[in-house]
């Protein structure tokens, strides 16, 4: 009978580890760090080629690895949804988000624990 608390150790084991691992593969994946790098997470800048239309400007990273001190959560969803403007320089974000709804509900929660 002991196996079944290993099995129920493993799995939950990996569920909390997905759990943590889903902000920073979202972030990848939808190009953040091609403005951003978040120190703390060990997440570097990757500004990459410049797409078309775009400046082939020098840009400086904007490092969100403190983000979650100084917005909120629900700040961070509406930022990402355009209907806020930044804390920062009060300008609507430049990225227009292309993931899911469920994507930036993960990504606004990870940010928003970065302190
Ligand atoms: C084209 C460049 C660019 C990309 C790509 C980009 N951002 Fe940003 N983002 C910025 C800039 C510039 C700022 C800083 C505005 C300021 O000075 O406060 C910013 C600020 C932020 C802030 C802080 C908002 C606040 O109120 O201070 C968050 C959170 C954020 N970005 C999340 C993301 C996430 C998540 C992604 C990926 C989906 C992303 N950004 C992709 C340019 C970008």
């Amino acid at each position: 009978m002991r196996r079944i608390w290993i099995i129920v150790f493993i799995l939950f084991g990996s569920f909390i580890y997905l759990q943590a691992s889903e902000g920073p593969e979202a972030f990848k994946a939808n190009g953040c760090t091609k403005c951003h790098a978040i120190e703390v997470a060990g997440i570097e800048f990757a500004p990459g080629e410049p797409e078309e239309g775009e400046e082939a400007e020098e840009k400086e990273p904007v490092d969100l690895s403190k983000i979650g001190s100084e917005v909120s959560e629900e700040h961070i969803l509406a930022f990402l949804k355009r209907q806020e403007v930044s804390h920062g320089n009060e300008k609507k974000h430049k990225k227009k988000f292309k993931g899911t709804d469920e994507e930036m509900q993960i990504l606004a929660h990870w940010l928003a624990s970065l302190k």
